[in-house]
């Protein structure tokens, strides 16, 4: 076969959502042949320009109450404004949609509904917008049951924002990990991009790597080197028995009084970031770290240092940020006294006249 022919039936199986290895292999060697920043009404914006404006974000909505049932809901649609007021550029609006569909899979109206107007206030309020599937727990535990949600996820999110603007952007699946082996979700992003791509040609997406989005695992993270319209997204929690002691579902690390701010700590994070920004430079890929943070059981004033270390290692490499999160836990906005975490919050966004 001519390596046309190998081109137009790869591209085929491609929107087929049925990928060979032989097929990724061939992607990786192609020319850029993406379709260019227009496509029907959509305008998009190409991926690095994109994370340059997204700059610092939060994650928003996890476990939300009114995911359910709005009367319960604790976010309200105008806490963007105030996100944004803030300094803030860009929510990361995690979703845990698998237990809104039925049967067949459908997702509720009354669950789309309730997206549809997180979405329409966060971009309103001038923000962009990441809608991330976050059913990672799910995932991890069975691949064959993920792999038919996550498409039918897709199958239908993709489409019914296909002309919203290019300020909305999607991210495939939240830390695939153990049953999820980076080879299954390298198979998997073959399967679930064309799904969006069908609808969204030219939209930016958000992958990451296996291992919860370990950047240890981005060596192994295969991408469609035509398809331009991805950001490489990493999180970050080292050390672990810092960020997550005292948290009630890593158990392993206890209440260890282990802070953080030691020049061996911070040259780890510089060693580590080092390395994204060397990944993202190899194979010509902007970056977002989607996640990070210490949760409240860790010494507030170590918090703050490794909060701030973090968003300000990540601006200096050029990254977009996502803080987890706006409430629940980690939390830099206490809905409950409607006021932010202002440690956390000028942590993360120093007040105008202090250096960063
Ligand atoms: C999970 C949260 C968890 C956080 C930090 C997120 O990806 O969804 O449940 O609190 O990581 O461990």
């Amino acid at each position: 076969m001519k390596p046309s022919s190998i081109m137009m039936s790869c591209a085929a199986l491609l929107f087929a959502a049925a990928v060979t290895t032989g097929c990724t292999e061939l992607t990786k060697n192609m020319a850029n042949t993406s379709p260019g920043p227009e496509s029907g009404n959509f305008v998009g914006i190409d991926a690095f320009v994109q994370v340059a404006e997204m700059g610092r974000g939060v994650n928003v909505l996890s476990e939300d109450p009114g995911w359910t049932d709005p009367a319960k809901a604790r976010f309200k649609p105008e806490y963007f404004k105030k996100i944004h007021d803030a300094g803030f550029g860009t929510v990361r609006i995690v979703m845990q949609a698998f237990d809104h569909m039925d049967m067949y899979y459908s997702l509720e109206a009354g669950w789309l509904h309730r997206l549809d107007i997180m979405v329409d206030a966060a971009l309103d309020a001038g923000l962009t917008v990441i809608l991330d599937e976050h059913d990672y727990l799910i995932c991890g535990k069975d691949v064959a049951i993920c792999t038919q949600k996550l498409n039918a996820f897709w199958a239908q999110v993709a489409p019914r924002y296909k002309n919203k603007s290019a300020k909305l952007i999607f991210e495939i699946l939240n830390e695939p990990h153990e049953a999820f082996t980076p080879e299954l979700w390298n198979a998997q992003i073959m399967q679930t991009l064309p799904v969006i791509r069908a609808t969204n040609p030219v939209r930016n997406v958000i992958i990451g790597p296996g291992s919860w989005n370990s950047l240890s695992l981005l060596p192994k993270l295969e991408l469609p080197v035509t398809d331009r319209h991805i950001i490489a997204t990493f999180h970050y929690y080292a050390p672990m028995e810092f960020t997550h002691q005292g948290s009630p579902w890593v158990t392993q690390f206890k209440l260890t009084g282990r802070n953080w701010g030691s020049d061996a700590d911070i040259a780890q994070l510089n060693k580590d970031f080092d390395a994204v920004k060397a990944w993202s430079n190899e194979w010509n890929r902007p970056i977002l770290l989607g996640e990070f943070g210490a949760y409240e059981t860790a010494p507030m004033d170590g918090r703050i240092r490794y909060t701030s270390a973090l968003a300000r290692a990540a601006e200096a490499r050029g990254f977009a940020w996502a803080y987890w999160q706006f409430d629940k836990d980690f939390v830099v906005y206490d809905i409950d006294k409607d006021a932010w975490v202002e440690p956390i919050l000028h942590a993360l966004i120093p007040p105008a006249g202090v250096a960063p």
